[in-house]
């Protein structure tokens, strides 16, 4: 059984087994959380990036798929990259940001990581409003079969964690 935990706060600053990346398909940096992973993961990270572009994914990592590279300077074995849908209002999109969080999971199960931290994927630059990205993560952790231990959503403000814990409560 997942414990499910909410902390405010920078990703970057986590300690876990994996902490996610909220990338996109070109696994080769960007802002937000990414650059944030990138910049404070140092170098280590970008190199493993390239290297899966030169062999399993030479056409990036698709949309709602997970990849882990090493962590670099984090405080954490892996990064585990998942690169989110864009929000659209005429298109429901739901699973696959509901595929996110389970790829992300079925990724730490094969790494044998049992704390995983996630950031609110797509409730950036990608512009999934936050209540609702919040119900979509939350299910989804809840539903996966997986043997992680602790999955720890790490919300940048205020907002973002009363929208993850309502769905909590
Ligand atoms: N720690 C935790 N959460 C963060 C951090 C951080 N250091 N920085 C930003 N966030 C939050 C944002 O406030 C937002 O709620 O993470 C959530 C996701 O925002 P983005 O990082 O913009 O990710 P996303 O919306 O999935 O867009 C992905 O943005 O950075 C680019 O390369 C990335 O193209 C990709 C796109």
């Amino acid at each position: 059984m997942t414990t499910i935990t909410l902390v405010q706060g920078d990703i970057t600053r986590q300690s876990a087994d994996a902490i996610v990346n909220a990338a996109n398909s070109s696994l080769l940096g960007g802002g937000g959380v990414d650059g944030a992973i990138h910049r404070r993961g140092g170098p280590a990270v970008l190199a493993d990036c390239r290297a899966l572009r030169a062999s399993r994914y030479g056409k990036g990592l698709p949309t709602g798929r997970a990849v882990a590279t090493t962590a670099g300077d984090l405080d954490a074995r892996w990064v585990i990259h998942t690169v989110g849908p864009v929000w659209s209002a005429t298109e429901d999109r739901s699973d696959l940001l509901a595929s996110c969080y389970r790829e992300s999971l079925r990724v730490a199960d094969e790494l044998g990581a049992r704390t995983v931290a996630f950031p609110a994927v797509s409730t950036g630059v990608y512009r999934w409003p936050m209540e609702d990205a919040a119900r979509i993560a939350v299910a989804a952790v809840r539903s996966a079969p997986t043997s992680v231990e602790e999955a720890r959503f790490v919300l940048f403000d205020e907002r973002a964690y009363e929208a993850f814990a309502a769905q909590l409560r």
